[in-house]
């Protein structure tokens, strides 16, 4: 069965609530495909205005981060059971943002991972490699790493559910996107990987997304490449073109 491609936009901490739902109202008949998956990962403030007038379309809601624990101590958190309570199918793990600035390691990404799994919620689980490491030559050594800790204690059934972005550290925010041949490789590299690990089943149903700097120009190219099953999508997630990016064939 060929694998259903997911376009999934990170707004990141941009929209309040209101404009969230002004932009979803202009934006929902244009993304409303089914031709693809369309996830929209915004902050937990906006997750009900934006899944309320998301109601009855094709497009999902997703969070940007969760916690591992249901409950409990910990000021400032959201739970996957929280999340999961509200209906949300997705939630974004490691993105590179929350490993730099709030220390999330590899094993937590592993153990916020395997809860997601056990909440129901698809996790959208982040890799990828800086400047530095590519440069030097380690990307493929980093992204093993990075891999074989997030999925560690995971089944062949759990792969199969899960979706992996590789999203290079220099290519996010930054215009400078990978070439679909760069990116194609590692994510082929990812997909063995799992393949060697969990089989060949599971190593064809993952999904594995490309991410960083993707626009409208180079969507097409990016989400055609065999072994990149759609993108996570930053930026270009807030603009009117994110139309362009949804429809790229
Ligand atoms: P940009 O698309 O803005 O480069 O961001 C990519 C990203 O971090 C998506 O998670």
């Amino acid at each position: 069965m060929p694998r259903k491609k997911i376009i999934a936009g990170n707004w990141k901490m941009n929209l309040t609530p209101k404009k969230a739902e002004e932009f979803v109202t202009d934006m929902k008949a244009k993304l409303d495909t089914d031709k693809v998956e369309v996830v929209l990962c915004v902050p937990y403030v906006s997750l009900h205005a934006v899944q309320s007038v998301l109601k009855g379309s094709n497009i999902k809601v997703g969070a940007q981060n969760m916690h591992y624990m249901d409950k409990g101590a910990y000021t400032g958190e959201i739970s996957g059971e929280m999340l999961a309570d509200m209906g949300i199918p997705y939630a974004i793990i490691g993105h590179s943002e929350r490993r730099e600035y709030f220390a999330e390691s590899d094993t937590q990404v592993n153990i916020k991972s395997l809860k997601a799994l056990k909440t129901g919620i698809t996790p959208i689980i982040c890799i990828g490699e800086t400047l530095k490491q590519r440069m030097s030559e380690r990307t493929f050594c980093v992204i093993s790493k990075q891999l074989s800790i997030a999925v560690d204690g995971m089944t062949a059934d759990d792969i199969a559910k899960i979706v992996i972005a590789y999203e290079p550290i220099w290519a996010i925010g930054t215009g400078k996107v990978a070439t679909p041949e760069q990116a194609e490789e590692v994510c082929a590299a990812i997909r063995k990987q799992i393949g060697e690990k969990f089989g060949q089943g599971a190593a064809d149903a993952v999904r594995i997304l490309y991410g960083g700097s993707v626009t409208a120009d180079n969507a097409n190219t990016l989400f055609k490449m065999p072994n990149i099953d759609g993108g996570l999508v930053g930026g270009a997630s807030l603009q009117p073109t994110f139309e362009k990016v949804v429809h790229f064939e």
